[in-house]
């Protein structure tokens, strides 16, 4: 008899973030449709996080589908060092739009951890360039970045990073601005500024995901890049996660009265479609790169970068962002969900709950101080898998992220749900 896809799948495939001696074996999918993903056995299953936040406008989305089909009958891909290609020039240009206008130029590259660790090599060579060499890079206490090793070393030191904790390079991590912490971090951001050769300071704006959906103000962020301006640090800004709508505006640099040098962008970049990244910045550091010398050309550079298909996926997924009933369905989940703290605020089982734009999170009391590895996340996950849902906790905190074609009855459905698990955590 032939192997089903599970057998299959489990004989030849290594899943990430997965330990793959315990964890439930991987659900075939076999199609998409909207916020929902089905699987080979018929199955559906709401997608409540956007497949890893990367999906923008639903699964298998016709316009988009239709454009890419449109671009595979062009081109494929082609070198991006010596050619060009109107797709790339198109997408840079849609994005320059809106990004902050500060910003003048896109370096493409293939995905998150990428973005980040071009931003990094930008700020270290900028200052290079200049005969400036700087080695003291600041970020946010359990910020995530991405799992390269510049994207690795930039981030939080935790289980994450544990097991490479000795190869990391050095990184100044200062307190996260959260409520009541501001002007702490601020002080220490200037001091270390003060005391130090700091060539650039890096963190995911006004919220951090992986650290479990952790918010904070745009006010205090803006003064710490503005602190950094005054002394030529290059702020790097990690939007990976919160770009294209997530916070209720295209970028969380759109709150900030001051602008990061650089922006670091990928999953929603594409819509959820296809792997790209793409990293913004300004002429000032554009400029650094200029010269008669080539080595002072920015020597960094992926197969697929500024990929044809990609960027016409991107393309299309901007085209969808910019339509009015895309912000109002974005307008409307973030509404549910603040009506949905209004009512359940005071439940027994929750310590806090929040929202940022489409993002609600929902940190559950447990008698664990563990967070990533917290004994609920398991149960909670399998709760809702078995509910026909995709919700992946991050250790204690539930989060939702949904596609914005999401319908009201489906996030009452998962709002609901939700309630369930709470209930039965009380007995
Ligand atoms: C803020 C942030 N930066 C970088 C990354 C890494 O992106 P990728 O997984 O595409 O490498 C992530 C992924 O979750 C992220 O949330």
């Amino acid at each position: 008899m032939s192997k089903n896809l599970v057998e299959r799948d489990i004989a030849v495939n290594w899943h990430p973030y997965t330990q793959m001696q315990t964890d439930l074996p991987p659900i075939p999918i076999v199609k998409g449709e909207g916020s929902w993903l089905i699987a080979q056995d018929g199955t559906r299953y709401l997608d409540a996080i956007s497949s890893w936040w990367v999906n923008l406008h639903g699964h298998n989305n016709p316009y988009i589908m239709k454009k890419l089909r449109e671009q595979t009958s062009k081109l494929d891909h082609v070198i991006f060092s010596g050619f060009t290609h109107p797709q790339a020039i198109e997408l840079s240009e849609n994005l320059l739009e809106i990004l902050p206008k500060e910003h003048q130029k896109i370096f493409y590259s293939d995905n998150g951890s990428t973005a980040v660790e071009v931003g990094i090599k930008m700020a270290i060579q900028y200052h290079y360039n200049q005969k400036n060499n700087r080695g003291t890079l600041i970020a946010l206490k359990n910020g995530y970045h991405g799992d390269t090793f510049g994207s690795m070393s930039s981030g939080g030191r935790g289980i994450f990073s544990t097991p490479f904790e000795n190869h990391l390079f050095n990184v100044e991590h200062i307190d996260v601005p959260t409520f009541g912490n501001e002007e702490k971090s601020l002080k220490k951001l200037k001091d270390i500024i003060s005391s130090k050769n700091v060539y650039g300071f890096i963190f995911e704006p006004l919220l951090q995901g992986a650290a479990g959906m952790v918010i904070y103000s745009p006010k205090v962020l803006s003064k710490m890049i503005k602190y950094c301006k005054e002394n030529d640090v290059i702020s790097i800004s990690d939007e990976v996660s919160t770009g294209f709508g997530r916070t209720g505006k295209f970028f969380a640099a759109d709150y900030l009265t001051c602008k990061p040098d650089i922006i670091c962008m990928s999953k929603g970049l594409t819509g959820g479609v296809m792997a790209l990244g793409a990293t913004s910045t300004t002429d000032k550091i554009y400029n650094a790169f200029l010269s008669n010398n080539k080595s002072k050309m920015f020597l960094h550079g992926h197969s697929y970068t500024g990929n044809p298909l990609a960027c016409s996926v991107a393309i299309a997924s901007l085209k969808l962002l910019h339509r009015q009933e895309t912000w109002t369905k974005i307008k409307m989940i973030r509404k549910s969900h603040i009506d949905f703290i209004r009512e359940n605020k005071n439940n027994n089982q929750i310590l806090d709950i929040r929202n940022i734009g489409v993002i609600l999170a929902i940190t559950i009391k447990s008698d664990s101080n563990e967070s990533y590895f917290n004994y609920l996340r398991d149960n909670i996950y399998d709760y809702f898998i078995k509910r026909k849902i995709i919700l992946r906790p991050l250790g204690n905190v539930i989060y939702v992220m949904p596609p914005y074609c999401i319908s009201s009855d489906e996030l009452q459905l998962i709002y609901f749900t939700i309630l369930e698990l709470l209930k039965s955590l009380e007995s």
